[in-house]
């Protein structure tokens, strides 16, 4: 059977008696109106007569002229008993008409408040529907066990009660907080009781929060060079002075931050897998970041976005579970492990006091991260799915990875300088000195590769170019199709 399209509530409608206008045009130039602002939409249903008349205390027949109107304008179609209906296919003309300037154009609104400058150039920025090599962060959600999730899913529904419906605890679901908790002493080494875990809306939301409970304008922060770009501009968007700090092969260089930087209220890092360029923090600079942070009474942003897909050895245990100051903030997400359009994460902080001082602020950003997908989280936590998919992704991960280096090795062996680390969701390669990066990223736009460059993420210290390229979310053929393209792209712009 045909579906039918829904009948649409038009909020909004004035009519009064007072204007000289009669009642049945007022409503038709508001319909109209709305046709084309595009607020009504091809096909879309109006509402019966009979009820739209009831709705706006006006006799039937006023609407009815007015549908009558439309129709014969050609704005809609109506038959009798089957509804009336935004015609499907307006023409220009009446598209381009706007009467009384009610239809604003586009060039006449006003211009939205800009955000923090973010370049257009990362061709992988964006939603991308369809997988496209070699995003960077992308799990692979062809291998995503989608029966296991409907499972609790629908365990979840079968016990979904009243008491789901209303406002639920700001700080997240006391059994995700409980379950989280768990997972990351024993996974991460974290410490942590459950009554430290605040669930968010994705890791934006808890660099926010951070940002907004802990730092006022004009604060130094230590920020990674190059570093998390969402980091940096949820940094900037508050007036906070992002400090560049440069990384070695042993990750970041805190001497440095030590020197010049002495006053600054927190560093952000990525210990386990810098991003973008995947070392590992030594152990002899996470004491000195310690003691620095310690000493100076400053806080420490430790983002553990996936230190999960870890190849080789034993997993490295977090920076927080060292600190025995209590200046570690640790956050973490399931965009990586799971799925991004989950969009949970949480935050650790290092007492009972701020997590109640987090909570006001988080009640005043959106209450809450939304219910369903906490509890249905927090059952496929319970039921061991989620580590079970962990394990089952590191190998699947460690596979990719050796099959994009062995293309690599193959086809760009003479291109290409790659920096491998046994680790992470991306591998580093090093472009020729002398590319042509106009023409460069003219043809990978051109072949439709989703590829980011590392100069994106850099603040001050200039690298040579280089570009990471996402492994995790593509099958070895879709990521021998990309290498034959990124060949063809490294053709067009080196001399
Ligand atoms: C360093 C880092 N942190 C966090 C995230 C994840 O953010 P979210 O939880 O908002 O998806 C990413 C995603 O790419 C990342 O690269």
């Amino acid at each position: 059977m045909a579906k039918e399209s829904p009948e649409i509530i038009l909020a909004g409608i004035k009519l009064s008696r007072q204007l000289a206008t009669p009642l049945y045009l007022q409503l038709y130039e508001q319909l109209r109106a709305m046709i084309l602002a595009g607020r009504l939409r091809p096909g879309d249903r109006l509402p019966p007569g009979r009820n739209l008349a009831k709705e706006l205390g006006v006799a039937r027949v006023i609407v009815s002229q007015a549908y009558e109107q439309l129709v014969m304008e050609g704005y809609v179609t109506g038959k009798t008993g089957a509804g009336t209906f935004v015609a499907e296919k307006l023409p220009d003309h009446l598209l381009n008409a706007t009467r009384n300037g009610q239809v604003p154009s586009k060039a006449t609104a006003p211009p939205v408040k800009p955000l923090a400058a973010r370049p257009a150039e990362n061709a992988q920025t964006g939603s991308r529907i369809e997988a496209v090599p070699f995003q960077v962060g992308m799990p692979a959600l062809d291998q995503f066990p989608y029966k296991l999730w409907q499972q609790s899913g629908n365990q979840v529904l079968k016990n979904f009660k009243q008491a789901h419906l209303g406002y639920e605890d700001t700080l997240g679901c006391w059994n995700l907080r409980k379950a989280i908790a768990a997972y990351l002493r024993i996974a991460r080494a974290v410490t942590c009781e459950a009554e430290q875990v605040i669930v968010v809306t994705g890791s934006q939301q808890g660099l926010n929060l951070v940002v907004e409970c802990l730092l006022n304008k004009g604060d130094k922060v230590w920020m990674e060079d190059p570093g998390y770009h969402g980091a940096r501009i949820a940094f900037t968007n508050a007036g906070v002075i992002p400090c560049p700090i440069p990384i070695e092969a042993d990750g970041l260089n805190v001497a440095h931050g030590v020197q010049h930087f002495p006053d600054a209220k927190l560093a952000y890092v990525t210990p386990s897998h810098q991003f973008p360029m995947g070392c590992t923090l030594s152990h002899g600079k996470r004491e000195q970041l310690l003691d620095w942070a310690r000493q100076q009474q400053s806080w420490i942003l430790e983002d553990d976005y996936d230190s999960e897909f870890r190849y080789e050895g034993r997993p490295l245990p977090s920076l927080q579970g060292m600190d025995t100051g209590g200046r570690v903030i640790y956050s973490g997400t399931f965009s990586k492990v799971l799925f991004p359009g989950l969009r949970l994460a949480y935050i650790v902080l290092p007492t009972v006091q701020m997590v109640n001082e987090f909570k006001r602020v988080k009640d005043n950003q959106d209450r809450q991260s939304p219910v369903m997908e906490q509890l249905i989280l927090c059952d496929f936590m319970e039921g061991g799915y989620f580590l079970r998919h962990i394990r089952k992704m590191r190998l699947l991960y460690a596979e990719r990875q050796q099959q994009l280096l062995h293309l690599l090795q193959t086809h760009l062996k003479d291109q290409l300088r790659v920096s491998v680390a046994p680790s992470g969701m991306h591998v580093l390669c090093w472009l020729p000195e002398d590319i042509d990066m106009t023409k460069f990223k003219e043809a990978i736009q051109k072949e439709r590769l989703a590829i980011a460059f590392v100069s994106y993420f850099t603040i001050q210290y200039k690298l040579s170019p280089a570009i990471m390229l996402g492994f995790t979310a593509y099958t070895k053929y879709k990521m021998k199709v990309g290498v034959e393209k990124l060949v063809l792209c490294l053709r067009e712009a080196c001399p």
